[in-house]
């Protein structure tokens, strides 16, 4: 049984595997940019920018007006500046990288990739420990007290948040300002998904479909 609120029609132009891919992800992005309460003007960063969560992430900042620094590797650079954001490498030196971007400080983090990396220059950029939000860093996160989001031990489930968004991302991709990244793969190559998963480098969601 699905739940009434988990259900919203999909725009028409949609195609079903941007469907497939948008609502998990693009909720929990929603939630994370609602408790971080990231607004027009200002600077947020987002870490794993480019994966499933992180690239919802990174243009529902921008439909709000905010400016976005993007963790990612290389490769995801040039489409991360086609969203809007500014992106730079993480791993050694990353503190230095965004400090170089943002002189002015930045607002908020947003915590994709559930690293010691992402949560310590989190915390050494933003001086409100309530403007960080991880989806991932799982238990570190609560032990230094930023706000950890989803299903986590003791995280904000933030289903009412979660609820209301799903009208909000339909119509933003209705609108064309918001798009879905995804790559396909047929029932018959799910282990293969998974692997690919696993190796922790996805760009934007993996989608399961019948054979055509
Ligand atoms: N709490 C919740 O509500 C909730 C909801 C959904 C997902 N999650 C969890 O949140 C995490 C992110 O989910 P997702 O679906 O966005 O994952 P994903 O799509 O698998 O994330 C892959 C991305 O992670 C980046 N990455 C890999 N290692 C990194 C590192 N050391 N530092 C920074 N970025 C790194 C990769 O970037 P490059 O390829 O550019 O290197 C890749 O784009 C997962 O742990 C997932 O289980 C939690």
């Amino acid at each position: 049984m699905v739940p009434a609120s988990a259900v919203v029609p999909k725009p028409a132009a949609m195609s079903w595997e941007a469907a497939g891919g948008l609502l998990l992800a693009g909720a929990t992005a929603v939630h994370a940019l609602t408790a971080t309460d990231v607004g027009a003007g200002e600077t947020v960063l987002v870490h794993a920018a480019a994966g499933g969560v992180g690239l919802m992430a990174v243009q529902v900042a921008v439909v709000r007006g905010a400016r976005v620094i993007a963790t990612a590797s290389e490769v995801n650079h040039a489409y991360l500046r086609e969203l809007g954001a500014e992106p730079t490498t993480y791993c050694e030196g990353l503190a230095d990288r965004v400090r170089g971007l943002a002189p002015d400080g930045v607002d908020a983090a947003i915590d994709c990739a559930g690293s010691d990396e992402a949560v310590d220059v989190s915390l050494e950029l933003v001086a409100d420990r309530d403007r960080i939000a991880s989806i991932a860093a799982f238990p570190r996160g609560a032990e230094v007290g930023i706000k950890m989001l989803g299903g986590g031990p003791g995280a904000d489930p933030g289903t009412s948040v979660r609820d209301a968004a799903r009208l909000h991302l339909t119509a933003l991709v209705q609108q064309g300002r918001l798009e879905v990244r995804t790559r396909s793969f047929e029932l018959c190559e799910a282990a293969e998904a998974h692997r690919e998963g696993q190796a922790g480098h996805v760009s934007g969601k993996l989608v399961l479909v019948p054979r055509a």
